[in-house]
Parts: structure tokens; sequence; C-alpha cells
């Protein structure tokens, strides 16, 4: 079978063409033909080594998010043969990447895939629905009426954030660097957007809430953004972070008596605890999807597999809007 794989991390040119054997399923797993995946940035940092602790062994293939149709089942599955299913569902140790011709996946991960939506469309979902719904949903339990401030409006997690957050009832408000990039996050849902490039985090917090701070911030961003975080939640409040690297003084948040949320999404893929949450979190967005609540957004310059190369630079440009996805053409090859 053909598979994109690296032999050793580094640019993106370090991605080439190879032949796998497949192997037989093992209980509980899925055999899906590969339609699409898209590129999260732990994709272009396994690749580069910048996040070698996730690393598949080589020759690696990367990428977690998939979209794609059953091909065999387990027995006892609830899957059967052409199914149309998404998932994210390896990519990183010890698990299956999504950039080959078939991809071996555990169940438990995947869910069907939403309907109005292309392959294309539903593989750009999976690891960064997943996220926004750890950090608002599990973490931070976010309820109606409360002010939820999320960093990066146009960003994979971001955008999908903004729409999560709507649909819980909450006021939204959101950052972007651009006038164009905060009108998008206003049209998928956001009360309020905010140019960071312009507003100091001080300015916002006494404009939008007199001073008090948010009732949650999810920050998306990391760096020195999380130090932005911390001084925009209100007393008592919450912050979600999902970027660890870095150091950072708590103080902020400890004198405000506001509560700290690490979110790794990939947990249940590296340690198979609680991988059945991760289907049920994609059963529910298909739903929402379906119900015409939640959408993704695709950058405008889509890719293939033979030209994922290109798709990990345009990521790494910081160019981006919303996701950027790659359709499998390794049989034309
Ligand atoms: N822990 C987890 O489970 C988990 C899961 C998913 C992602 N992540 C991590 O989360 C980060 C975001 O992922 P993503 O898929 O959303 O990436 P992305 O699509 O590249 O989006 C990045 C976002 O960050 C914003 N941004 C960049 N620099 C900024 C700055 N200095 N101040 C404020 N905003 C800034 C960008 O906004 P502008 O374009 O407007 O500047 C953009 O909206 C990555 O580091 C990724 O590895 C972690």
């Amino acid at each position: 079978m053909k598979a994109v794989v690296i032999n050793d991390f580094g640019k993106p040119s370090k991605f080439s063409l190879t032949k796998l054997s497949t192997r037989e399923l093992k209980p509980g797993e899925l055999k899906i033909n590969v339609k699409a995946t898209s590129v999260n940035p732990v994709d272009t940092k396994v690749r580069s080594g910048q996040a070698e602790a996730f690393a598949p062994e080589f020759p690696a293939v990367l990428h977690g998010d998939v979209a794609g149709i059953v091909e065999e089942a387990y027995e006892g599955s609830p899957f059967q043969k052409g199914d149309e299913v998404y998932a994210c569902a390896g990519g990183v140790k010890g698990l299956d990447g999504a950039l080959r011709e078939q991809m071996i996946v555990d169940q438990k991960l995947v869910a069907r895939k939403p309907e109005r939506l292309s392959m294309k469309e539903a593989a750009a979902l999976p690891l960064v629905s997943i996220t926004a719904w750890e950090a608002l949903v599990d973490r931070m339990n976010v309820q109606p009426g409360q002010s939820v401030l999320i960093h990066g409006a146009t960003g994979g997690v971001g955008h999908i954030a903004i729409q999560l957050a709507k649909s819980l009832g909450a006021i939204v408000y959101t950052t972007a660097s651009t006038s164009e990039k905060m009108k998008i996050g206003q049209d998928l849902g956001a009360d309020y957007a905010i140019n960071y490039k312009e507003t100091t985090v001080e300015e916002y917090v006494k404009q939008y809430t007199d001073g008090k701070g948010f009732d949650a911030v999810f920050d998306t961003v990391g760096g020195g953004n999380m130090e932005k975080a911390f001084q925009a939640v209100r007393n008592g409040g919450q912050v979600a972070c999902i970027v660890g690297s870095g150091e950072h003084d708590m103080t902020p948040l400890y004198v405000k008596s506001a509560t700290y949320h690490g979110v790794l999404m990939l947990i249940p893929m590296l340690t198979n605890e609680g991988r059945e949450h991760h289907g049920e979190i994609l059963t529910s967005v298909a739903r929402m999807v379906d119900h015409g609540v939640l959408k993704p957004v695709l950058d405008e310059e889509s890719f293939t597999f033979s030209t994922i190369a290109e798709a990990h630079n345009r990521l790494e440009s910081g160019k981006t809007i919303g996701k950027i996805v790659a359709e499998n053409d390794l049989s034309q090859l």
C-alpha cells in the first residue's frame, strides 16, 4: 500500500512516497479507505522534531485527522463496510497516521461523518473540534450568558470554539490580527471581535467587562498570549490553555482565585485512556454540523497527499485562515 512517510525529522521536504505492508485487524479496529486529512500544528511539530515525544516510529506516517470509508470492520463492530466516517486517530506514537491509502484505527475514536459535509470538509474537523469541546464543555463547563473570550478567531481551534461557545449560549468575544479576520470571527457567531494588535488587554477588559474580566478565557495561542489570558479572566473565572511550552508565572491566576485548565487532546490516542469520549464528541459534532450550527472554514489553498510538503509550508507560513485540507491522490501515483 502506498504511503507518505518521514524517515527523519526536519523540513517538509523530508516527506517521501513509499510502499508499506498492511496487517490483519485486531478486535475493535477498523480499516478505513482514507479520502482526506487536514494539517494540524501537531503534525508540523512532529515532522520537524519539535514534538519528538509524540512522534511515531520511523518510517513514520503522520497526520491524525482522517475522513474516509470503512473497508473492513472487526466482527461485532457498530460500523460496517461502506460507512462514511471521520476521526482523529493516529499519526502519533504507536498509531498509524492518515497519509496512506488505508489506515487501521481504533473504532472507539471514530464517528459517522456529518452528512452535509464532503470528505475534505469533514477531515478539517476532528482534532480541532475535540480540542474545543474538551476546553469549553468538559473543563470550563461554559453556561448560557457567560462571557467567553476566545483567542485566535480564524485559527483551526479558535474558529470552531467560537461556534461551540455560541451554541452553548455564551456571549462570545474573540481576538484576531486584522479586520478581515475579525469579520470572519463575527460571521461565525462571535458577538464582539477585538484586534489584538491595536487594543491592549486592559483596554478590552475595561470596554467589555467594566474592568472585571471574562468568565472564561480560551487561549489557543500559547507563548506570551497565555499571560494575556491570565490578565483577561475575572476573579474566580477559568482559563483553558492548549499550548504547554514556555515558563509562566501563575501569580496572576492565584491572586484572582482563578482556575487553570491544561488540555491535551492527544492523551486518549497516546495512552488508550478515554478514547470512547472522542468518538462521542465527534458524534455530537456531526449532529451539530447537520443541524447547521457548526461548520469548518477551509483555507483558500487546498492540497493532496502528493503535495503534503506544500500544505505543511502553508500552515507554517502563518497565513492560513481556518483549516488546510489534503485529499488522498495516492492511488493515482
Ligand atoms: N493541547 C492540545 O490538545 C492542542 C490541540 C490543538 C492545537 N493545539 C495547539 O494550539 C495552537 C493553535 O492550533 P490551531 O490549529 O488553532 O493553529 P492555527 O490554525 O495556526 O491558528 C493559530 C491562531 O493563533 C493566532 N495567533 C498567532 N499569533 C498570535 C499572537 N501573537 N497573538 C494572538 N493570536 C495569535 C492566529 O491569529 P492571527 O492569524 O489573527 O494572528 C490564529 O488564529 C498550536 O500551537 C497547536 O499545536 C494544542
